[in-house]
Parts: structure tokens; sequence; C-alpha cells
């Protein structure tokens, strides 16, 4: 029997995750344009607004474009061998398509990253997480216009020069996937969702995964020894029960999201896409080089997991469980979070699994976590803090199974557990649901002193990261 010690490799990256728009605030400083997040002050469960709107909580996030020294320095007490967060686009490029970056922004990412050094902390670098530039959603409707990939090429090679002496992890787009069902926060399409033709969904998925490929392109050749990874959202999909129609829906809807992590690793398209493209009639428009481009694959693939789902032939089971993007039919043997999202640990060493034996590529899970309401009171030192038994249960759950997959063969290159400083959700845009180690003060109003206090899960996860898992159960 392995010891515990052993069960996660030397170097293991362990950390944090957040992204710009759900915690950086100060939308609108140092010469930042608006992004798309900016007047969605609901999340993807609302409307988006004309102008930006004081209700709006991302807005100023959790202050952290002010405060991140505080917090990294609290992320590197736990011992965070890497921190993984966003590049804001507009704040490079304030309406994405300007001639000239906007050097103040940069200059934040510089001491942002530089911070993270100081303490030997990797900086992660998502370059795109829901937060396509306004002036691009708007003027160009996004993704299904092909210029954009000329702009994020464009963005991509101001950053890589920029950084390329400190950031040597990157992740393309954030949940790539997740554009198939939220089209203006992922893909930064102003179409209305009702009113987008499958065609242009695809059009535009066709120009991400090309542009994702041409980041991988230009970043091997500007930064040689950078690990460039696509970035999926895991959602395992099961049959609802042994018949073998169920099996059938279960498979094609997991090919809804694979073909994203098949294309970016293989670098063509799978061949049951036709299929779906000829049944549907759509008809992807490859310009010449497309083809050559998509043949610039990832280094590794990196995926969030929060839960797993059901699939099912029977139409009149198909509902009932909630999630931040994709819902599905609930599965019997689990139980819930607050919000109505399955939790599935066993589900993680599944999907670690499934994603090895189809690509062989190291892995890397960037997401995972538990939403949860917290409750701040005074601890036995007299500071506050938030008893989140629940969550340390939730993570430890989750790790045990990624030691499994790890025994079970598979390469984890690290994990990033979720809002690791409490933030702005991204489905919901409120305070109220907090995953992070560290509790700030803020509430679903804007109220709020926006101090930080360690809660119960701090000192658990530094000792996770000290003992290299050792202290799981
Ligand atoms: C992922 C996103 O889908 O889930 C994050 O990449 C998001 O941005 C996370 O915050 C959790 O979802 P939510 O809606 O609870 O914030």
């Amino acid at each position: 029997m392995q010891s515990n010690t052993e069960r996660f490799p030397k170097g293991f990256l362990w950390g944090g995750a957040v992204a710009a728009n759900q915690c950086e605030g100060a939308y609108n400083e140092d010469g930042k344009g608006l992004s798309t997040q900016d007047i969605a002050p609901r999340g993807i469960i609302g409307k988006i607004t004309k102008e930006p709107t004081e209700d709006n909580l991302k807005l100023i996030g959790i202050d952290f474009y002010h405060r991140y020294k505080e917090d990294i320095k609290l992320f590197a007490q736990m011992g965070f061998k890497t921190f993984r967060t966003s590049i804001a686009w507009s704040r490079i490029f304030p309406n994405g398509d300007d001639a000239m970056p906007n050097e103040r922004g940069l200059q934040f990412y510089d001491d942002l990253f530089d911070e993270c050094l100081k303490y030997g902390m990797e900086p992660l670098v998502t370059i795109s997480h829901y937060e396509t530039p306004l002036a691009l959603s708007k003027n160009y409707d996004g993704w299904v216009n092909r210029k954009l990939i000329g702009f994020f090429e464009n963005y991509c090679k101001t950053i890589f020069d920029r950084y390329k002496n400190k950031v040597k992890y990157w992740l393309t787009f954030n949940e790539i996937n997740s554009v198939l069902h939220q089209p203006y926060m992922s893909g930064g399409i102003f179409t209305d969702k009702e009113k987008l033709t499958k065609q242009d969904l695809y059009q535009a998925i066709h120009h991400e995964l090309v542009a994702s490929a041409m980041a991988v392109k230009i970043g091997h050749e500007m930064m040689p020894g950078a690990k460039i990874g696509c970035m999926i959202l895991g959602v395992p999909n099961y049959p609802l029960t042994p018949d073998p129609s169920d099996v059938i829906e279960a498979m094609k809807q997991d090919r809804e999201n694979l073909y994203f992590a098949d294309v970016h690793v293989r670098g063509v398209y799978p061949k049951y896409m036709d299929k779906y493209f000829k049944d549907n009639n759509i008809k992807i428009i490859m310009e010449p080089g497309d083809a050559e481009v998509l043949k610039n694959t990832v280094d590794f693939v990196s995926f969030s997991y929060y839960m797993s789902s059901c699939a099912t032939s029977d139409l009149t089971k198909a509902k009932g469980a909630s999630g931040n993007i994709i819902s599905g039919v609930p599965n019997p043997y689990l139980e819930s979070s607050q919000w109505g999202w399955q939790i599935d640990p066993k589900g993680l060493r599944y999907i670690l699994n499934l994603y090895y034996d189809r690509y062989q590529k190291p892995l890397f899970i960037v997401e995972n976590g538990l939403g949860a309401v917290d409750e701040l009171v005074i601890g036995k030192d007299g500071n506050k803090t938030v008893d989140d038994d629940y969550r340390i249960k939730y993570l430890n759950d989750h790790l045990v199974q990624v030691a499994k997959a790890i025994e079970d063969g598979v390469d984890v290159m690290g994990y990033t557990s979720w809002g690791c400083i409490d933030l702005v959700s991204a489905s919901t845009a409120e305070f109220k649901k907090r995953y992070g180690f560290i509790y700030v003060d803020r509430n679903n109003d804007g109220t709020g002193t926006l101090e930080r206090y360690k809660k119960k899960s701090f000192n658990w996860y530094k000792e996770v990261i000290r003992t290299n898992g050792k202290n799981l159960i």
C-alpha cells in the first residue's frame, strides 16, 4: 500500500484560482475599457444593461486590483506553488481592436506576477476568461466575426512578449465549450441566444479554436519552454439507466464537450462532428491555412470540475439538476450543494481517467470547489473566522479521488481550487456564494468593509500543501 506522501508527485502544482472580472474591480481605472461583464449585473441568469450599473458587484469585486499584495501574501502563507488568474483583455486593449496597448494595464500584471514570483509562486494565466472587451462584442458580435482571430493574436503577442520571462503556464480560453450554452459570456456574442443560428455559433467556435491554436503556435515561438493548455468545462455524463439508448445519449452529450478538447489535442476536427454538422445543416467556413494552424496542439489539457450529470433518452425525465453553465438530469445517488450542483468526487477520478485514456497528455485541474453560504464567527483566538467543515470535506473527498486517479496512472500536473479567496460568482453574480479559504467582508447588497479573514479551511489547505496530500483522509 502506497503511503499518502507518495500519492502526489514531487513538484505537484498546488494552488488556487480566480478570474480578473470576478475579483479585480477597478473596472474603469488606469485606462481599462469595458468588458462584457461590466454590463452583466446578474451574471448569466439576467439581462445585460446599457451601461455599468451600481448593483453590478463585479465593478468593485473584492478590490483585488488594489489589494493584491495582501492577498498574494495570504496565498503564500498557505504555501501555494501556483496562482491562476486571468488577464483582463480590456485592460490591455480597451476596445480589443486598438492599435496600441495600454501601458498602465500591462504594468499592473507585471507587478502582480512579480509579487507571485517573489514567493516562488508560478503564475498560471488564462488569456480569456469570460471578459471579452465590450467593443468587440457590440461592434463585431464577438467570436462570430473572423476578425477576432487577428485581434486575439495581437493581444497574445503583446502579453507573451511582455511576460515571457515571468509566466510559464498559459491557458487559452476559459471553459471554451461553455460558448455552446452561454454565447455572450463565453464568446462575447451580442446576438440574443434565442436568435443565434447554429451556423453562426459553430462558426464562432471555429474561430476560437483557430485562435487558440494560433496562441499555442506563437506562444511556442516566442516563449520556448512555455506550457500552453486548453481549458474545458468538464462534466462527465453518466447514462441514467443501463438502457442502451441512455448509453448512446450519454455518448452524444459527452461528445458535445469532448469535441473541443479533441481538436486542441489532435489538431483536427473529430469525425463524429461531420455527421453533427450535416444533420444540423452547418457548413464551417475554413479559410486556407486554418487546418494547418489547428495542428499546433496543446501541451496539456486543463479543466474545471464541479459536478457530473446524467443523460437519458426519455425526454420526460430530461431536466432537474442545476449547474452554472450546464444542467442535466439529477443522479439519485448524489447529494447537491446549496445551489443544486450535484456533488460527485468519484466523477473527478472518472473524468481524469477518461481524458488521460483519450489524450495521453498531462492534465491540470484548474477549478474545483464548493460554493456555499458562510457564517462569520469569532474563533478561539478571538479573530473572525468561518468554521467551513463542509468545504474541507468537499475538497478532501475530491482530492482523495485525484490521488486515486494518479494511482490509476493518470499524469496530473496540479490542482488549483476555485475561488481561493471569496469573489463574485460567475453565474449569478452574487457574493453570498463563497468558495474561498479567505473570507471577504462583502455582501450581496454591496455593503462590507472588504476586510479579509482566514477560514478554518485556510489552515487545512496549508497542511495539504505542506504534506503534499498526506493529511487527506
Ligand atoms: C466556472 C467558471 O464555470 O465556474 C468560473 O470558470 C466560475 O468563472 C466557476 O466562477 C463557479 O461558478 P459560479 O457561478 O458559482 O461562480
